[in-house]
């Protein structure tokens, strides 16, 4: 399966619960990546979406141990092994771990691409992603640089190095 995240130099992720940066060009990206696949992430993070709503045109896979938690047009899951049951029914291609960091953390082994919007900058954050660099990840795929009122940003794409 895939995961999706945009980091600064550090590899921050987030902030009081919130992105660190807007950048237009990032949300249109993660839309063009995850539009008509999988999305699996937290409950915190489903939380910052406008409304706490799910994002349309995706399967939404949400993660609580919340067992009362609902969220209508989602699919709730309540432990690790429950997602993986369910992303089981589609192409491991099509599923995107899209976070938080918690949740980034618990399905990393799981992954084996990784989308990763790197952002010129660094910021004062709460929440981080691992280094993929220090991991020895390779780096299959950079685009042209980035730049949005003068943060500049690139996309990479990393595979596992253990071709598991
Ligand atoms: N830069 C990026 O690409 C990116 C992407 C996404 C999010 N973010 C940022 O990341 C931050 C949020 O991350 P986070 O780590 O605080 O939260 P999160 O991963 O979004 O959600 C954590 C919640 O997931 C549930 N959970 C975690 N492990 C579980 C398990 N084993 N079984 C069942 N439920 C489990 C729990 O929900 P309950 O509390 O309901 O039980 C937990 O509180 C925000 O700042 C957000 O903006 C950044």
């Amino acid at each position: 399966m895939n995961a999706i995240v945009v980091v600064d130099r550090n590899w921050a992720i987030g902030r009081d619960g919130n992105l660190l940066v807007h950048l237009p060009g990032d949300l249109k990206y993660f839309k063009e990546k995850t539009l008509g696949n999988v999305i699996v992430y937290g409950r915190k993070t489903i939380s910052t979406y406008p409304g706490g709503k799910p994002l349309p045109g995706r399967t939404n896979i949400i993660l609580t141990r919340d067992q009362a938690y609902e969220n209508e047009g989602c699919i709730i899951c309540h432990s690790k092994d429950e997602v993986l049951a369910e992303v089981a029914k589609y192409d491991e291609e099509k599923v995107f771990v899209c976070g938080g960091a918690e949740t980034y953390e618990l399905f990393f082994d799981d992954v084996d691409t990784f989308y990763v919007t790197k952002i010129d900058e660094e910021y004062e954050a709460d929440r981080f992603f691992p280094d993929l660099d220090a991991k020895g990840y390779q780096v299959t795929w950079e685009s042209e640089p980035q730049e949005h009122k003068g943060t500049k940003y690139r996309f990479l794409k990393y595979v596992r190095n253990d071709n598991r």
